[in-house]
């Protein structure tokens, strides 16, 4: 699968697609794993990667933390065909477990598709997406629908990106050692912060 760098900007009719570079999700996963929201430990319930592209986040989720449901929705019908073959790929390759992966067509704002799907709003552990203009949308979703420790994850160029709906619990630099830096913000209802397990930098 492509590092990314060089993918083009696409609209996509819901938003934009720009695929993170992959170093940069698994820093990010990293940085998630640290503070507590992935792996070993972690809050139950699922996590939907919403806005999934071409599904290069469900799949370095699925490296680190291979038991847990992962959704990744996508509303544009050309990359989640595409996202279906990489994962399809990657599976086949004996490279990550699918068994716990799903993808789903469809507006990750609609609760038809989670209701389609047999999927619980109030059991979502972490929603993670890349803002394509879209997030202040999807925070209103999630105050809407979502439970109060729903963990919303944004991850962008924007350092200073405020959610009205949502409290930002933490903020995090991230690198993949060579473009610019990414910044791995953490929203929800709730005041209460992801536990650190090691260093970080909330600010
Ligand atoms: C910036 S791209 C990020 C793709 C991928 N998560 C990544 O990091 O490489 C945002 C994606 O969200 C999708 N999208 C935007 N709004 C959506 C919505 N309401 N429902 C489902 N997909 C949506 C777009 O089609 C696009 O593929």
């Amino acid at each position: 699968m492509s590092t990314g760098r060089a993918l083009p900007i696409r609209k996509t009719g819901r938003g934009i697609h720009v695929a993170t570079p992959i170093r940069v999700i698994e820093e990010a996963v990293k940085t998630l794993t640290e503070i507590g929201l992935v792996g070993e430990g972690r809050p139950t319930g699922c996590v939907i990667d919403a806005g999934t592209g071409d599904g290069r986040i469900p799949a370095v989720l699925a490296a680190f933390d291979p038991s847990r449901a992962v959704y990744g929705i996508e509303a544009n019908p050309a990359l989640y065909a595409q996202a279906v073959t990489n994962l399809q790929t990657l599976d086949g390759r004996g490279l990550i477990d699918v068994t716990h992966l799903h993808l789903l067509e469809g507006d990750y704002c609609d609760v038809g598709t989670y209701e389609t799907h047999e999927i619980a709003l109030r059991q979502i552990g972490v929603i993670f997406n890349y803002p394509d203009g879209n997030e202040r949308r999807l925070a209103r979703f999630v105050a809407a629908h979502c439970e109060r420790d729903t963990m919303l994850c944004l991850l962008t160029h924007n350092r200073t990106l405020e959610l009205d709906e949502l409290e930002r619990l933490a903020s995090h630099d991230v690198s993949d050692g060579a473009g610019p830096q990414w910044r791995l913000s953490v929203y929800s209802r709730t005041s209460a912060k992801p536990v650190p397990r090691t260093v970080s930098t909330p600010s």
